[in-house]
């Protein structure tokens, strides 16, 4: 299970420590994707130039390096301004397959802690369906929480 507040903890130290953001980015997806079994995919997409690009991961290797705002889930997260936690991506019809094998995705977005804006977002994937539950989101948006301010 993961700990947001530990990982933010951790991350908090290597920010101190002299890290920078792209270290940090990367730590936190190797923080995130070690936490748990059911994490199969993990990564990070920055939003920039008005896309998402793929910033790190760790996973199946994908072609989705860059998805527009209001494109799959990642980039419907981004149009609608919220979170998404999809039980199986089967029932969708704007879904980026990024692997056969998955079944649920969450996507928790990466927000400036002061204004809201959207920095980009925690995306991950798992071949078990309805993977994520409101602890593992509530957990991610702590993560997430402390990402956004590195921006
Ligand atoms: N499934 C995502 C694309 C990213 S991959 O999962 C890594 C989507 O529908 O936006």
């Amino acid at each position: 299970m993961l700990d947001g507040s530990g990982l933010a903890a951790r991350l908090s130290e290597r920010r101190a420590a002299g890290a920078e953001r792209d270290a940090l980015l990367r730590a936190a997806v190797e923080g995130i994707e070690a936490s748990s079994k059911h994490y199969d995919w993990v990564g990070v997409y920055l939003l920039e130039g008005g896309e998402l690009r793929l910033h790190n991961y760790i996973g199946e290797e994908t072609e989705h390096t860059r998805i527009a705002v209001g494109h799959g889930v990642c980039g419907t997260a981004v149009a609608e301004n919220r979170d998404i936690n999809v039980p199986d991506v089967r029932a969708l019809d704007n879904y980026i397959a990024c692997s056969a094998h998955t079944r649920s995705e969450i996507v928790v977005l990466i927000r400036d802690p002061e204004t809201g804006t959207v920095h980009g977002q925690l995306d991950l994937d798992s071949d078990r369906e309805a993977a994520f539950t409101d602890e593992d989101e509530r957990e991610l948006k702590i993560v997430a929480g402390w990402l956004g301010g590195l921006f």
